[in-house]
Formats: C-alpha cells, structure tokens, sequence
C-alpha cells in the first residue's frame, strides 16, 4: 500500500494545496508513526463499526469490487482517520489523503480524482468544510464515476467530460449535521464512532505503552484511561506526558500515583476534564446561573470559537451528564454543581 498525502507529496504541482496546519499537529505525525493500528485485527474498540466494516471488506474482496463510499462522523480523536487508513490497508489499495479546506477550487479536486486507480481510497477529512463548488464536483464523481470540468468562461466556455476509475471516497466529519444532504446520501455507508469505554481505553494505553516501550502497571492504566474522555488519541497523549514525568521523577514504572501528579500538572482532573471543560461549565456557573444559554454567548465569554466549543468541548460533556441542551440552550447539572464542589474542597479546581 502506498500512501500519498495530497498536502504534502503534490505540492510543488499545478494543483499544489496546502494542508492546514492544525490538521497535521506534531503529536499526530509521531503518533502516527508508532501507535496507530494499521490492521482490523489491532483495532481496540468500536465492535459494531468494526464487524460491519470487516463484512463489507471482505466482501469487496471475494467480489473483487470496490466497497461503496465510506463516511465516518464522531468527535475528534476516536480513529476515524485511523479507520480510513485501515481501510485501504485491508483493501491492499493506496490512499490518497485530502481535507475539506484544503480543497479550494473543483481544479484541486479535479487533479486528485484523474490520478486514482480503480478501488484507490481517497480520504477527505474534515468533509464538512468543503466549499460549495468542490462538493458539487465531488456529486458525479461519486455516482457516476465522471466529471464534467467546464474551461474558461462566457462564451468562450467548453465543458470537458472526465472519466475516472471506481475509486473509493471515505469521508470524516466532526459535524455530520453540516453535510448537505446531496452528499450525505451518496455515501453508501455511514458509521458514528462513540466515546470509548474505561476498559477499552485501558486495553490502548496498555498496547500504546507496550509500543513505547514503558512499562506500566494495570492501576496506572486504569488511571490513564478514565482520565481520557473516552478519547484514544488523549489517552495516547496523557500517556506521554505520565511516561516524561515517571522518566524524570518516578521511578520508571506507571503506576496510579504517577499518574496522578503527573496529570495534576496537565490540568486534567479525575474525571478526565480539562482545563478548557472546567472553564466552559465554570462559565455557564458563574456568569449565566447554570443556564440556559446560548452557545454564542458561552463563546464569547470564553472568547473561544463557538465551532470548536461544539465540536470539542462540548459532545463528552453531553456524553457524560455534565451538560443538556435544551431548546432555551445550554445547561449544567447537578451532577457538575457537585464535580466543584467536591473537587474545591480539595483545591484541585483552581483554573
Ligand atoms: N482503536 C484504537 N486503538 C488504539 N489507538 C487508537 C484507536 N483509535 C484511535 N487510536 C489512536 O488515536 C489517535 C487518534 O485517532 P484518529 O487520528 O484516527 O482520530 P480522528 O477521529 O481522525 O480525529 P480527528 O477528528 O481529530 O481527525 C490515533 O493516532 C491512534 O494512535
Ligand atoms: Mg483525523
């Protein structure tokens, strides 16, 4: 399998395009490296998505056929791009990687589609951020396999019909909400991910160490997995940081006490919030008396973007009872008057 990044492998071509920087952060190139499973087999977690996904891949295999266009929608961080990589992997097929914003004009996407072979996975994250005309574009080549690429403009105008080979399009996307429906519904296969459970996020710090080489024991991992918002991709992070800190002040070993003070620095308390969860619902505390309110104002006195409150903050909150939303707007609970106020006692919530 090959793996061409758009972003990065094309980008002195006529189509160059430029990944955003927050797509390809440091933690997620090295995590990459290592401790992305590449295989179903390796894939801890989602047992629903994977035996579906499992089904349809072999049976692609047996009839030798491309699988129908994939999307995968759930916050960030729970293995959607791992998923699409897995795909392709299984497949035995290259991928070729994109992302909604860095797809400008129906030209960007031109050039990719044209350089798919039959059965090629092209990966679009963030779809939900592609502009208008691109997604246009994206109709026909999905259903038809074709596209209709028109040269100049006025009179001069000439449409050209591009035939393309059966490629595969897997999708990711925060915020399913915001996929028109056109799109939405040429997808053949539509998967949410959930937020992992404590055992499953146990089993991936315990795979994730065994891959970095550190050893740990099974109350560290518990400590690590219920402390990482039902989020892989924080587990793998707050497991980092527990290694530097048993590296340097420990004694090597992750143990429950380790981690403890070591994520006492990092802001994340026992219940796996961050700094930016406490200060959100602190927020709506404070100044909005528990709410209603809604998310614009929340937004602006946080001076955070309301879109990443939404698509951050806000889904493991809701998951895990410290927030509602009614049609008045957001609220918290009993449950996070109690988080404070049991948590000041102990001073932990300082923010
Ligand atoms: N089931 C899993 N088992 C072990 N590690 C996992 C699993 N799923 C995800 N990970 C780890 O979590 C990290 C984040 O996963 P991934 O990048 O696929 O998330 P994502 O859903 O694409 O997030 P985003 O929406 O931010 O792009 C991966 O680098 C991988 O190391
Ligand atoms: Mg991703």
């Amino acid at each position: 399998m090959e793996e061409k990044d758009v972003g990065q492998s094309r980008a002195g071509q006529g189509t160059a395009m430029e990944l955003p920087n927050e797509s390809v952060n440091e933690d997620e190139v090295s995590e990459f490296v290592t401790l992305r499973p590449k295989v179903l087999d390796e894939y801890i977690g989602q047992t629903e998505v994977i035996e579906a996904l499992s089904i349809t891949i072999q049976a692609a295999l047996q009839r030798k056929e491309p699988p129908d266009h994939i999307l995968f929608h759930g916050p960030p961080g729970l293995g959607k791009t791992t998923l699409a990589h897995i795909v392709a992997e299984e497949m035995g097929v290259d991928i070729t990687t994109s992302s909604g914003p860095a797809l400008e004009r129906g030209g960007d996407l031109l050039g990719i589609l044209t350089h798919l072979d039959k059965g090629n996975v092209l990966f679009i994250d963030e779809i939900h951020r592609l502009p208008k005309v691109v997604e246009e574009f994206l109709y026909p080549a999905m259903e038809d396999f074709a596209v209709d690429f028109v040269f100049d403009k006025g009179v001069h105008a000439r449409s050209h019909r591009y035939r393309l080979e059966h490629f595969v399009l897997i999708g990711a996307t925060t915020r399913a909400g915001l996929l028109s429906a056109p799109l939405r519904e040429r997808f053949g296969i539509f998967r949410t991910l959930d937020f992992y459970s404590d055992q499953e996020l146990v089993e991936i710090a315990k795979r994730s160490a065994a891959l970095l080489d550190v050893p740990i024991d099974i109350d560290g991992s518990y400590e690590i997995a219920r402390r990482s918002r039902g989020t892989p991709r924080i587990a793998n992070r707050l497991l980092k940081r527990v290694r530097d800190y048993a590296q340097v002040r420990g004694s090597g070993v992750i143990d429950r006490e380790t981690v403890k003070q070591a994520l006492e620095l990092e802001g994340v308390d026992e219940k796996g919030l961050s700094i930016l969860d406490r200060k959100y619902l602190k927020t709506i505390i404070d100044f909005y008396k528990g709410g209603p309110v809604g998310i614009e104002a929340i937004a602006a006195t946080l001076q955070e973007e309301s879109d990443t409150l939404v698509d951050v903050v806000e889904p493991y909150l809701l998951n895990t009872g410290f927030l509602t939303r009614t049609s008045a707007g957001r609220k918290v609970t009993e449950k996070t008057y109690h988080h404070f106020g049991l948590a000041m006692q102990k001073g932990l919530f300082d923010t």
